[in-house]
């Protein structure tokens, strides 16, 4: 059951993922999607573009909307909630603020209105995110309102449902991840040029390998790390490689970056 008419507020980098990732999707038309932001260039950016609605009428995008995205920062989300919450119906919401909880929200809005806290990433933009999704417990929150959710932001890609205590972790993973992976591309890439490869060449082999290796992960099922000794052959080419990346602690790196993005995420909220 994906909502019939869908209202965004905060037309910014996620806010335009998630616009170009339904209307790509062609499950729903333009006058399905609609937009709210505060910057007059960037409503005229979206209009101009996607062809949607975006101006700064809070209420009639909520008088119109069966399902609300909240895409602005965390620090704003108190005030956009505040304005939602005096026209809103029963309609489910959903927040992807960083950090901020579903009991901070809900504070703002009447009981009536089912809150979900969501996590996704940037590859909503081309229908390729992970989407992690809280719902607190005894909420407003009904099958109903759980399946709209579940399947129209499916439509942005992988959907999991995870306790809320879950997902300041899983925004320094999830949210900030795609960062972490496009940095590991560019790098790769430099390898491929030291070595002579042309730069974009080069960016094509790498995504193309990481594209590869995600898909063997998750159509496999098989764990990383027997991937990894699978294409390990003694004496061979790769284990050079992994030894260089070991004295580098590319793994121990990569724990304290996800590590730290998740404390960061954790004092958004407070
Ligand atoms: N970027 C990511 O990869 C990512 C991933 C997961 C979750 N998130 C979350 O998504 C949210 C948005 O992040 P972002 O990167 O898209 O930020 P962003 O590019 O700054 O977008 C936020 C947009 O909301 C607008 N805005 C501010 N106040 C508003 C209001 N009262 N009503 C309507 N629009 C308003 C901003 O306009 P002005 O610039 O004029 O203020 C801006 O265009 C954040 O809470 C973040 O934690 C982001």
């Amino acid at each position: 059951m994906i909502a019939k008419s869908i209202g965004i507020i905060g037309a910014g980098k996620m806010g335009e993922a998630i616009i170009n990732g339904l209307l790509s999707s062609r499950s729903l038309s333009k006058d399905q999607v609609l937009a709210v932001e505060v910057s007059p260039e960037r409503s005229k950016y979206i209009r101009a573009t996607y062809g949607i609605s975006c101006d700064d009428r809070v209420e009639e995008l909520v008088n119109v909307s069966d399902l609300i995205i909240i895409a602005v920062k965390p620090e704003v989300v108190a005030s956009v909630v505040t304005e939602v919450g005096k026209t809103i119906g029963k309609e489910p919401l959903v927040s992807i603020a960083a950090g901020v909880t579903i009991e901070f929200i809900s504070k703002y809005l009447p009981k009536r209105v089912p809150v979900f806290r969501a996590m996704p990433n940037i590859a909503a933009y081309v229908r390729a995110a992970t989407i992690a999704i809280a719902v607190a417990d005894g909420s407003a929150v009904k099958s109903r309102s759980l399946k709209m959710v579940d399947e129209t932001l499916g439509i942005l890609g992988k959907v999991v449902f995870v306790d809320e205590r879950l997902m300041d972790a899983i925004t320094g993973l999830v949210g900030s991840g795609p960062a972490y992976i496009y940095t590991i591309i560019d790098a790769l890439a430099d390898a491929g040029v030291r070595l002579g490869i042309p730069k974009d060449l080069s960016i094509i082999l790498a995504a193309q390998t990481v594209r590869g290796a995600s898909i063997m992960v998750l159509e496999t099922g098989k764990h990383p790390a027997l991937l990894r000794d699978e294409v390990v052959s003694p004496g061979g080419t790769t284990i050079e490689g992994l030894v260089t990346l070991e004295r580098g602690s590319l793994r121990g790196l990569l724990i304290e970056a996800v590590t730290s993005a998740a404390s960061r995420a954790k004092s958004l909220g407070s």
